[in-house]
């Protein structure tokens, strides 16, 4: 067993929109850069919703306790692709992440891909911060 990992999220575009209007909830949850991304779109609301479905999808691939919303942000390529980035003490593992991610005026989608190694279960755990 290689040790792949997915994780998936589906959200309600409606549930994220009302939440996002909480300053404080944007500034627990999204990067500075994830706000400027999503509150430059029309759909400001769907593109919240699919970067919160993305922390969700990614921290279930990954699959280790002590992870905050802030610590996994999405970055999108030149292209438009979505990358993961991980904060500082999980970094080791931005490299074996892969993400997809869809949205509609209703749902936002999001799909993880996580390669653990030989076996990833073995792993040392995360410090806690
Ligand atoms: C990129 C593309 C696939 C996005 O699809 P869509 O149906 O418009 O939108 P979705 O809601 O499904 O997906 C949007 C997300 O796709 C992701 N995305 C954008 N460009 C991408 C790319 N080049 N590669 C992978 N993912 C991409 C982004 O994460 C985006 O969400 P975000 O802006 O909030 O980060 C589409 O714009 C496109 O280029 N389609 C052409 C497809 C084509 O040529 N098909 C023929 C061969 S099958």
């Amino acid at each position: 067993m290689t040790g792949i990992s997915l994780g998936v999220d589906i959200v309600e575009v409606r549930r994220v929109g009302r939440l996002v209007k909480n300053p404080r909830f944007v500034d627990r949850v999204f990067s500075l850069r994830e706000v400027a991304y999503c509150r430059d779109k029309k759909n400001a609301a769907q593109h919240f919703a699919v970067r919160f479905a993305a922390k969700e999808a990614v921290y279930k691939a990954l699959g280790q306790p002590g992870v905050a919303h802030k610590d996994i942000s999405v970055k999108n390529d030149p292209s438009g692709k979505p990358r993961v980035e991980l904060s500082l003490r999980l970094k080791k593992f931005e490299g074996r992440l892969s993400l997809t991610l869809s949205h509609t005026a209703e749902y936002a989608v999001a799909v993880a891909l996580f390669q653990g190694g030989a076996d990833h279960r073995s792993q040392p755990r995360i410090a806690k911060k």
